[in-house]
């Protein structure tokens, strides 16, 4: 395993690429199974999770050829339509391969994902769902058992307790464009990474109406056919970086964003008087950390799209420990998505966790320590903290942050960090956590 050192202190300064979205890459990767026709995949993020989808395609009995590190080519002629258990464990978005193959063959057997760090990631509504489309479902030894030799059109509500459902509605949308008759889903997920996977399925042929909003129309098409597509930006990475450069006190400018999919995010920035500037068509992002101006303490939900994304609230703490006043975050999407805080803590910061919200006192600086990544998101809010720290921290278990950045340390040594990816051997040991 190999661990991140950080020299903190340097500000960030310069451009960073976006790579293409990794939330919008795996139900893509899985729409693929809709078709026996090749779907060739462009502006695809290098990640260890996209890569693992790659594997389970594989694994079905696609033919998967990656002509560059970037491009996908997928031909799911013959497929079979069991998932077992040491292959989904690894991954919950593998859950999205259930709508496809209920889609394609009538039938899928899926090995129930586990939770994670972030809380339970219950499949309740997926399941709800695909009963709407007069499926049978049985849970037993572990798998999820899906009889769609009867699937057909109707209508399906996917709000739950925490909003809508982002797989689960990707899973609906993938069941219904081969589903016999009219599906009509209210309450759909909106994030842009649906959107992606939905004009995608329209350049394979689905007729999906009002894609975007939360209330989609589907109209069932017998086959549907290979395409050409490139996955849309990832506004995760873009505003990791955009919240880096503000926290280092550096100039950083992200570019291949989507104008639109940045606006939580921005209005935050200003409430929290952190200067940045959008170019007229808002496909790069300047964030101005070098202008000592000083930043105000404010309050951010997370809410499902358009809302703040739950997938920035790590990197905002440690924004926000270095904010001065009281600043206070609360956890919409998964209550319990706190895992960063008490490594934030180690490195000075002053956050207390009350229920589902994070009440953030700004310190005057952070201090580098060895801390633990747990999760994706909290691995990124642990690297931009240790930047805007000073003296040296190591980040141990960065396989969390593989998960979700391409070579996230690469980028930061372009911007100008102190910071470099060693083999876990060359930590020292007395700093090593267990
Ligand atoms: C997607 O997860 C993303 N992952 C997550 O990104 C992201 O945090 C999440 O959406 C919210 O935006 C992928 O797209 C691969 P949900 P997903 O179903 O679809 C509850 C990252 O860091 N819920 O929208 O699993 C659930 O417990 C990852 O990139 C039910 O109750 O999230 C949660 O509280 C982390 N029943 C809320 O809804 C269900 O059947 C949102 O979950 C499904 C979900």
């Amino acid at each position: 395993m190999d661990v991140i050192r950080i020299e903190g202190g340097r500000p960030l300064n310069g451009t960073v690429t976006v790579a293409g979205a990794k939330n919008a890459a795996l139900p893509i990767f899985a729409a693929t199974l809709l078709t026996e026709e090749t779907c060739t995949i462009e502006q695809v993020p290098d990640l260890s999770d996209v890569r693992y989808m790659g594997e389970i395609l594989r694994h079905l009995g696609a033919e998967v050829e990656r002509p560059d590190p970037h491009t996908w080519k997928i031909t799911a002629r013959h497929i079979k339509g069991v998932a077992p258990y040491e292959l989904v464990r690894k991954m919950r978005a593998s859950v999205t391969l259930l709508g496809p193959l209920v889609g394609r063959l009538r039938h899928a057997r899926v090995s129930l994902p586990g939770g994670c760090v972030i809380g339970p990631r219950p499949i309740d509504l997926h399941l709800k769902g695909l009963a709407r489309l007069n499926c049978g479902i049985e849970i037993e030894k572990g798998y999820v058992d899906v009889d769609g030799s009867n699937l057909k059109g109707d209508y399906l509500y996917l709000g739950g307790r925490h909003g809508s459902t982002v797989t689960g509605t990707a899973n609906m949308i993938m069941a219904a464009v081969l589903a016999p008759g009219i599906t009509r889903i209210e309450s759909a997920a909106c994030e842009p990474e649906v959107v992606d996977l939905c004009d995608m399925l329209v350049k394979m042929g689905a007729q999906i109406e009002n894609i975007g909003s939360h209330y989609l129309r589907i109209t069932g098409v017998d086959k549907l056919h290979g395409c050409h597509h490139r996955i849309v930006p990832d506004r995760i990475e873009a505003g990791t970086f955009l919240i880096g450069g503000a926290l280092s006190g550096g100039d950083v400018t992200v570019e291949n964003v989507v104008p639109g999919h940045m606006r939580s995010l921005l209005d935050v920035f200003e409430q929290a008087n952190v200067p940045f500037d959008a170019d007229s068509d808002g496909r790069r992002i300047t964030v101005f950390g070098s202008r000592k101006e000083p930043r105000k303490s404010i309050e951010i939900i997370t809410l499902p799209h358009p809302g703040f994304p739950t997938d920035l609230q790590a990197q905002m703490c440690a924004l926000m420990a270095l904010t001065p006043g009281l600043s206070i975050i609360t956890e919409r999407i998964y209550p319990n998505r706190f895992m960063h805080v008490p490594e934030l803590q180690r490195m000075g910061a002053n956050i207390a966790i009350e229920g589902a919200n994070a009440i953030v006192r700004g310190t005057e600086s952070l201090s580098g320590a060895p801390v633990m990544a747990s999760d994706l998101r909290a691995s990124a809010a642990l690297v931009i903290a240790g930047l805007a720290a000073e003296g040296e921290t190591w980040v141990q278990r960065i396989y969390h942050l593989d998960r979700g950045y391409e070579t996230m340390e690469v980028k930061l040594q372009e911007l100008g960090a102190k910071i470099e990816r060693l083999p876990e051997s060359e930590m020292p040991s007395e700093l090593k956590g267990e």
